[in-house]
């Protein structure tokens, strides 16, 4: 059947037209090609700091990431560096990470908990919510260099659906105006109930939007991601265009692609995804059609009996990825379990590289005996508890992740799309419509770039 590309696939026909998982009408966004040298020159690079960075709003954790006043963790982007905190009415505040005497970074540690900063220079002290606590020995300095008060620069930060976010611009639009996605979309998911099991920041050889684009499509999963073929139907992947440059492609989970000549039998992959929903592939006599519906049943039953409250998620969520991108920089694969926050950061100077930082978040239940499903890819003995708030592992250029094998395969991929796209005999990337997120995601990059917004 030809690809209609008006449409495209539909996860669900039946879905009432104002529900979430409805597809949206076909946005146009043309056909034109972009020039390459927006993935890696230094004035492309400059531009997007000048005019996008600090417009957008950004995400910078997740919100159980500070659970008492004092509590704070430093969000890293390109040459920025900022500290979000809990203060002393449990309100979260975000502050550059400078301190205003010197310019000195005012915190060093990642994460940690304090009852006020106090810069390792001269000791000067603030409190939470940014104000001035003390300035060492200040009768040695003539008053008017004190005028006015210093304090922390903050910036803008809000709460939403489980997540915080900053915004450096004072005049940019409400969080919930820019977002793009409907209302009801990520809090369906109760991020505010998840919490991280582990975060990874790893560079990776190449441009943050080469990131963005390899994330945004499942067009690739057959030819770099083929063991993914048994589990994932990449031909029957939902693209949806929001406002603002969000998107989001629903992969349907616990189906075999089409590509897959035996559509009938219940293989390996099957079973694994059967057994970790809690079900017994042994209890399952249908044929690998079934096993997504399977899953899904097994799945209610499941969340019912350890008091998981799924109410407010469909039948197909329950197993299907949602991958959600929101403009800028993030895609948070979307699960009923848990969700995969994925950020791409820019490196601070080199357009050919960039952090891909992914927090994996899980949503414990009362029973400690539920935990983490095996294919969030979590290694052996962590803890799931979301008790402790594991330490952020760093991996430089080139080192194993440790991320499982589809994120391996993206890490060795991307260096060398890269180094491709630099050559003189390369004119632009032809996206189809496969690719309709990669393309809706550049055309709000150009509007910022061009000034009309
Ligand atoms: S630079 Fe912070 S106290 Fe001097
Ligand atoms: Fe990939």
């Amino acid at each position: 059947m030809a690809y209609n590309y008006e449409h495209g696939p539909v996860v669900n026909p039946n879905a009432p037209e104002d529900s979430l998982e409805a597809k949206r009408p076909y946005v146009d966004n043309g056909t034109d090609v972009v020039s390459p040298d927006r993935y890696y020159s230094p004035e492309f690079m400059a531009k997007e700091w000048e005019r996008m960075w600090p417009r957008v709003w950004l995400i910078a954790g997740p919100r159980t990431d500070l659970r008492e006043p004092g509590d704070y963790f430093v969000f890293n982007v390109g040459p920025e560096s900022f500290v979000i905190t809990l203060d002393d009415n449990h309100v979260v505040r975000a502050h550059y990470n400078v301190c205003p005497h010197r310019g000195n970074q005012l915190v060093l540690n990642e994460r940690g908990s304090v009852p006020r900063f106090t810069c390792s220079f001269h000791s000067w002290s603030f409190e939470l919510d940014g104000q001035l606590n003390s300035i060492t020995d200040e009768d040695s300095f003539r008053p008017e260099v004190l005028c006015p008060r210093p304090q922390l620069s903050s910036v803008r930060c809000e709460e939403h659906a489980g997540l915080i976010w900053i915004n450096m611009d004072g005049k940019a639009p409400p969080l919930k105006e820019y977002i793009g996605l409907p209302e009801g979309y990520l809090e369906s998911y109760r991020i505010e109930d998840m919490f991280a099991v582990r975060h990874v920041s790893s560079e990776w050889a190449a441009n943050w939007k080469n990131g963005i684009d390899a994330f945004y499509e499942s067009y690739h999963l057959h030819a770099v991601h083929p063991q993914t073929s048994t589990v994932m139907d990449d031909l029957g992947v939902q693209y949806d265009l929001y406002p603002n440059g969000a998107s989001r492609m629903i992969v349907p989970i616990c189906k075999k692609s089409p590509r897959v000549p035996d559509q009938e039998s219940v293989d390996a992959g099957l079973e694994f995804m059967i057994r970790d929903a809690g079900a017994d592939p042994t209890q399952y006599e249908g044929s690998a059609i079934g096993v997504r519906e399977f899953i899904q049943r097994s799945k209610r039953v499941r969340a019912e009996k350890l008091g998981l409250d799924y109410s407010e998620l469909s039948d197909a969520q329950l197993t299907d990825s949602w991958a959600t991108g929101i403009f800028p920089n993030v895609q948070i694969g979307l699960h009923p379990e848990g969700a995969f926050l994925m950020r791409f950061l820019p490196h601070e100077s080199d357009p050919n590289r960039f952090y891909y930082d992914t927090i994996t978040l899980f949503r414990p239940a009362d029973d400690p005996s539920y935990t983490v499903p095996a294919w969030m890819g979590l290694p052996e003995g962590m803890d799931t508890s979301g008790e402790t708030r594991p330490d952020t592992e760093h991996v430089g250029i080139g080192e194993p992740a440790g991320l499982g094998l589809v994120l391996d395969q993206d890490s060795e991929l991307l260096p060398v799309v890269q180094k491709g796209m630099r050559s003189r005999g390369f004119r632009g990337p032809l996206w189809g419509e496969q690719e309709v997120r990669i393309r809706h995601f550049h055309k709000e990059l150009d509007r910022y770039i061009n000034g009309e917004k």
